[in-house]
């Protein structure tokens, strides 16, 4: 019997179109009468909103996540022989770019309940040579950040916020609880561009002015190269369309977090305790739900089974970072249980938005059928 129910999305950035398509394509006209593509205003009004928005005295838009943070640390010195502490379990680019300056990335593995970097090894992982310690609010909810400056002393904290904008810790945004915060405006982030795009915060001045420069090749004044820099501008036009959509994004949170609620009772009035875990909300820690991500038994069974019934899902991430290819010669000195069985059990489900109530009946209903 074949389900003649239309598809569930993972994402469905068009349903998010249609609701800023006006103030967009007004943005973008904007822009277009101007014929200043990169940087100039636009890009530093959206610098100014989003240092108000996340409560920080500077905010600079970067040309990715990636490039924000490759930029931070840059701005920090990172150099070979240098050694990162950051999460195994994460997205490639947070230990990508630790690599790239011929630092060493040090993988620490995650607390089971909320999947970010446990405190407790952090602080068994520093050495005289490590320069940063890279937190990432993985899936929207902030790490244990008081914990972590307890483990950190004097090294600086570099908040990976790229799934995370808009959380507050404690009553206070990330991006401003370590010395430099960096955002990700990828197209399915919580604010997204129509392209690639990032930010980096801080509420050091010298740093600011430092990251300024660091994204146009080192430079001031013009052509007068002050250290090595690179390429990391933000275009006006996707600066214009994130400030069309960043009044919005409360309202998205506010979404979000309404989604999850949903689930948590769909879940419960399913019967599905003690086979699908629920992601834990921590106190203080304010999840954004960039991800809805569940544990459960034979992950890969059901994920197959989602796909065959046209039900979005997705695993972030399969793989932890200590075990990819490109770090195989590295050697590492923790070990990572938490991270290992993390890979083999999260699920992430449909939460963006747009996304209906009879969506989530239908995500829910469809697990059930699973494990029935
Ligand atoms: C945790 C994390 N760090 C860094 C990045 C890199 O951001 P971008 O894709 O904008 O380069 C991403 C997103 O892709 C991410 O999820």
């Amino acid at each position: 019997m074949t389900d003649q129910r239309p598809p569930v999305p993972l994402f469905d950035l068009k349903r998010q179109w249609q609701e800023v398509r006006a103030d967009v394509d007004a943005a973008l006209e904007r822009v277009l009468a101007t014929q200043q593509f990169i940087l100039g205003p636009e890009v530093a009004a959206l610098e100014q909103e989003c240092a108000a928005f996340l409560k920080v005295k500077h905010a600079v838009a970067m040309s990715s996540g990636t490039d924000a943070l490759l930029a931070a640390l840059m701005a920090l010195d990172v150099v070979p022989g240098d050694e990162v502490i950051t999460s195994t379990f994460t997205f490639f680019a947070s230990a990508g770019v630790i690599h790239r300056l011929g630092a060493r990335p040090v993988f620490v593995d995650i607390e089971a309940r909320d999947f970010n970097l446990d405190p407790a090894r952090v602080a068994a992982a520093i050495t005289p040579r490590t320069k940063a310690i890279m937190p990432v609010h993985l899936y929207g909810q902030a790490a244990d950040v008081d914990a972590l400056r307890a483990a950190a002393g004097k090294l600086p904290l570099v908040e990976d916020c790229a799934q995370a904008i808009g959380t507050e810790y404690r009553g206070t945004p990330v991006g401003g609880l370590g010395l430099i915060g960096c955002f990700s405006f990828f197209p399915t982030k919580n604010l997204g561009a129509f392209g690639d795009g990032g930010l980096v915060t801080t509420n050091d001045a010298v740093l600011a002015e430092r990251l300024l420069d660091m994204r146009v090749h080192g430079m001031r004044p013009k052509y007068v190269h002050n250290f090595v820099g690179g390429n990391f501008r933000l275009d006006a036009l996707q600066a214009a369309i994130l400030r069309a959509k960043l009044p919005r994004l409360s309202d998205w949170i506010a979404k979000r977090r309404a989604g999850a609620a949903h689930y948590r009772a769909l879940f419960a009035a399913a019967g599905l305790d003690g086979i699908v875990r629920l992601p834990e909300e921590l106190g203080g820690r304010g999840h954004t739900y960039h991800q809805f991500v569940v544990r459960v038994p034979r992950r890969d069974a059901l994920r197959e089974h989602l796909a065959k019934r046209e039900v979005g899902s997705e695993v972030y991430y399969p793989i932890s970072l200590h075990q990819q290819p490109c770090f195989a010669s590295l050697g590492q000195r923790d070990v990572f249980p938490e991270a290992e069985k993390a890979q083999a059990e999260v699920l992430a489900l449909p939460i963006f938005p747009e996304l209906r109530p009879d969506e989530r009946e239908r995500v829910v209903e469809e697990i059930a059928g699973f494990y029935k």
